[in-house]
């Protein structure tokens, strides 16, 4: 490492590391007044649920009386949230299997999630994950591009379609990462297909970038419909996914990650209290609306909400459904 490399790194732990870690959450939570969230009657969909921070979310909803749909590729996982869920008292955790680095497994599931007849009230697009390795998929996709954006555009417009969502106040919440905070909307970028150009770390950021776009294109899209758009992330916190993905970043700051309690409160307090927010593209983190960029050099791009749009449309047009 040299001296130019290493006084990144310096400068980037010394800017995050008190805000996205346990320690941020403490100091902010002594200012705040608890809502009492009651989702009863609420039907929740929740995407990457079996570990994490979506099955914390999925069980969280569920005590607090939705009825929740936990959404991921492992029956087995998935049985283990129903039996945590209902030893813990709640009895109302269904599940459904999908394989969200396939568009195809995706559609499938809008039909499934459609004709199961249960209006949603709450999407929460939380599946991610940061990929090292490069890994096509059998449509031909890098994985985790699928996995972390155009599964999320799927599923939404498809339920959307569907007519899935109940009418009054239906509410998606984004799961998004201070990833996407290091680069600029880049379609170009967002699905490598040249394993010499991947770098798993920076697609991942290009992924959630473009998640936050998409959030505000919902938003202008969606909400003269009645639906509200919130695109949070979570900071640092402790999970199966950052002990695959970031093994040294782990082992350096796991005695001050966030547990999933910190790093999903956020998107339980968005769904209970529903607070306005400005018209401008934004990130909810520890319950305010953040801007979406913190560095100059991400806020010019070639790319708009437009053609990232027209980007997504024209790459699941290539892979036909098969439904
Ligand atoms: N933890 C953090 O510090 C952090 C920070 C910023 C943003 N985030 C974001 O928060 C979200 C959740 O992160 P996490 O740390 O909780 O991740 P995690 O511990 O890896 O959990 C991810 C969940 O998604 C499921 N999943 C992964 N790939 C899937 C696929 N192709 N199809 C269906 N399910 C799949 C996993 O199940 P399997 O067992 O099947 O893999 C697991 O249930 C992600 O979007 C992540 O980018 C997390």
């Amino acid at each position: 490492m040299n001296l130019q490399q290493l006084r990144k790194i310096m400068v980037f732990y010394g800017r995050f590391t008190p805000s996205y870690t346990q320690i941020g959450y403490r100091a902010r939570s002594l200012l705040w007044r608890n809502p009492k969230a009651d989702f009863s009657g609420q039907h929740w969909v929740v995407t990457g649920a079996s570990g994490g921070l979506g099955r914390f979310i999925a069980l969280e909803a569920a005590r607090l009386g939705a009825t929740v749909t936990a959404v991921a590729r492992s029956q087995a996982k998935l049985d283990q949230v129903v039996a945590d869920g209902r030893a813990q008292g709640h009895q109302r955790i269904d599940t459904a299997l999908c394989d969200f680095s396939l568009q195809t497994d995706t559609q499938r599931l809008v039909r499934d999630l459609a004709a199961r007849g249960r209006p949603i009230d709450v999407l929460v697009n939380n599946v991610g994950l940061l990929n090292h390795a490069h890994v096509i998929t059998a449509e031909g996709r890098e994985h985790s591009y699928t996995t972390n954006l155009l599964s999320h555009y799927v599923l939404t417009e498809g339920l959307i379609r569907a007519g899935a969502f109940r009418k009054e106040r239906p509410l998606v919440i984004n799961m998004t990462s201070g990833g996407g905070y290091n680069v600029a909307l880049s379609t170009r970028a967002l699905n490598t297909l040249d394993p010499k150009k991947f770098n798993g770390t920076l697609a991942y950021g290009w992924h959630k970038r473009a998640q936050m776009v998409l959030n505000q294109h919902w938003r202008d899209t969606y909400g003269p419909k009645g639906f509200t758009f919130y695109v949070m992330h979570p900071g640092w916190a402790d999970t199966d996914g950052v002990k695959t993905s970031l093994p040294r970043f782990r082992e350096v700051l796991k005695s001050v990650l966030r547990d999933a309690r910190s790093g999903t409160d956020t998107a339980l307090w968005l769904a209970a209290v529903r607070p306005p927010q400005r018209e401008e593209e934004s990130v909810w983190f520890d319950r305010k609306q953040r801007a979406a960029h913190v560095y100059p050099h991400t806020r010019t791009s070639k790319d708009t909400p437009q053609t990232l749009v027209a980007y997504l449309d024209a790459d699941v047009a290539r892979v036909a459904d098969a439904g």
